[in-house]
């Protein structure tokens, strides 16, 4: 004998929805309150970021670093993703004029602020910044990963008034790390750029 289509249908919803078909058998249906965002889930945000001159708008997940933006969304990828924990320095980009880590930095929380990275350096007549130039001209990179970061900080080291002596410069420079160890002729391109950088 076949059962009642009712009943059938009844059974099947049974089986697909388990306990949770429990309330609306009984009678006793409740609004369910929408589920919050899983808290490994950021939610999308609008915003428009100010980088090397240029206005990009972006949606982005909340917790997006500055450092993805650029590399992921914007293609700027000069500035390097080395640890991605604060530790190496490849990552060092300009905001507001001053040096951070844009791997530790939220995109969300960059607002107006100018972003300037190693694309967005360069001298007046447009060709090299006289900081690159000096990175040239002494050698100072071998496999170049840490390069766009250490020129970055050395030109903020010029501009903020650290350059007076190799001792300040290895100082102000100590944050970006080099594998290949081209820590002498990075400090002596910081020299020789040195008088051609504007400070302040
Ligand atoms: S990638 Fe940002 S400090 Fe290493
Ligand atoms: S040039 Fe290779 S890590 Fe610095």
């Amino acid at each position: 004998m076949t059962a009642p289509a009712e009943s059938g249908g009844l059974e099947r919803r049974f089986l697909l929805g388990g306990g949770a078909m429990l309330p609306l058998l009984a009678g006793t249906a409740t609004a369910q309150p929408t589920p919050a965002t899983p808290a490994h889930e950021g939610r999308s945000m609008e915003m428009t970021l100010q980088v090397n001159g240029q206005a990009h708008r972006l949606a982005l997940d909340s917790r997006t670093t500055l450092l993805d933006a650029l590399r992921e969304h914007m293609g700027l990828t000069g500035s390097k993703k080395g640890c991605d924990q604060g530790q190496c320095g490849a990552c060092t980009v300009l905001l507001d004029g001053r040096p951070v880590l844009a791997c530790l930095t939220l995109a969300a929380g960059v607002g107006t602020r100018p972003v300037i990275t190693i694309e967005g350096l360069h001298g007046r007549d447009g060709g090299l910044h006289p900081m690159q130039q000096a990175f040239l001209d002494q050698d100072a990179f071998q496999c170049g990963y840490c390069t766009p970061g250490q020129i970055i900080s050395a030109v903020a080291c010029v501009r903020q008034g650290h350059a007076g002596s190799a001792e300040e410069i290895r100082e102000f420079m100590s944050g970006n790390l080099c594998r290949c160890a081209a820590y002498p002729q990075i400090v002596a391109a910081v020299q020789q750029a040195a008088p051609l950088v504007e400070q302040g």
